[in-house]
């Protein structure tokens, strides 16, 4: 069965996209087979892995596409299927449908089609509380929380403690394991190691490993590159492997 991972926070540019994009690709280096979904209208991750598409997430949650058709090979293993701005009319639709329950399934339903053929299917969460971030809730049995150490300290913890309380009161969730995966970290700045050391007392063994502040991986998208493209050899390269390798651990 697909393992499925939302990666949230409702915070922005905390590194969400940036991991989606890593792990992902880590994991298909490895062997899995992957499917990123970008649930964000800002449309990153096509940006990032750099493919073109005909049909977008839009067109499969307004049933102008067939799920199969959606769906872009961006590497060997890793596909995608990205979004752009038309999915706020997409999530417009959604609103005015008058059973909001349906609303919310309706990914959920859709990816399901999909999962047959992948090990992870993943999820770029925008970081607003849409109503695709709920339906993406809905779906993910597993979270990732990135969270930047590199932020004030105690604006830093609040945003995973109240991103995790969210959802914990999202109705019909099925989340059963989360991941809170520290960003940005330079370990010479001492905030960094504080912002570390408290998370790590507050959520224990939840806690990955942290993925460092590196210039490489601002770089690599606009290279339309992963970590592992771009510079292989880089200190954020280990830190994804790491990341990878705990996701295969804690299946
Ligand atoms: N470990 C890191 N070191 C240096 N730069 C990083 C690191 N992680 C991410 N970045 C950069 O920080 C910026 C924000 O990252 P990213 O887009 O992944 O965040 P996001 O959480 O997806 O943002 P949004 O909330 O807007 O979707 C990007 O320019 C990215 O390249
Ligand atoms: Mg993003």
């Amino acid at each position: 069965m697909a393992r499925c991972i939302g990666v949230l926070n409702y915070k922005g540019g905390t590194g969400k996209t940036t991991t989606v994009v890593n792990l992902a690709a880590g994991l298909a280096l490895h062997g899995s087979r992957v499917l990123c979904v970008d649930l964000d209208p800002q449309g990153s991750l096509a940006t990032c892995l750099g493919r073109r598409y005909t049909y977008s997430l839009a067109h499969l949650l307004l049933g102008q596409a067939e799920p199969q058709e959606c769906v872009v090979q961006a590497r060997a293993n890793l596909d995608m299927i990205a979004s752009d701005s038309s999915l706020l009319q997409a999530e417009g639709a959604m609103w005015r449908m008058n059973d909001n329950r349906l609303a919310r399934q309706i990914l959920t339903s859709k990816l399901r089609i999909l999962e047959p053929r992948y090990d992870y299917i993943i999820l770029d969460f925008s970081p607003s509380a849409s109503i695709l971030s709920e339906s993406g809730l809905r779906y993910a049995h597993e979270l990732m929380v990135p969270a930047s150490t590199s932020y004030m300290s105690l604006v830093g913890i609040r945003q995973v403690v109240e991103t995790l309380k969210n959802i914990g009161q999202a109705p019909g969730h099925r989340v059963r394991l989360y991941l809170i995966v520290p960003t940005m970290y330079s370990p010479r700045i001492q905030q960094d190691r504080e912002v570390l050391g408290i998370l790590q007392r507050h959520f224990a063994n939840r806690v990955a490993r942290p993925i460092r502040q590196n210039a490489k991986l601002a770089e690599a998208p606009s290279h339309h590159k992963t970590i592992y493209e771009y510079s292989q050899r880089s200190t954020a390269a280990t830190d994804y492997t790491r990341l990878v390798e705990r996701v295969l651990r804690d299946g």
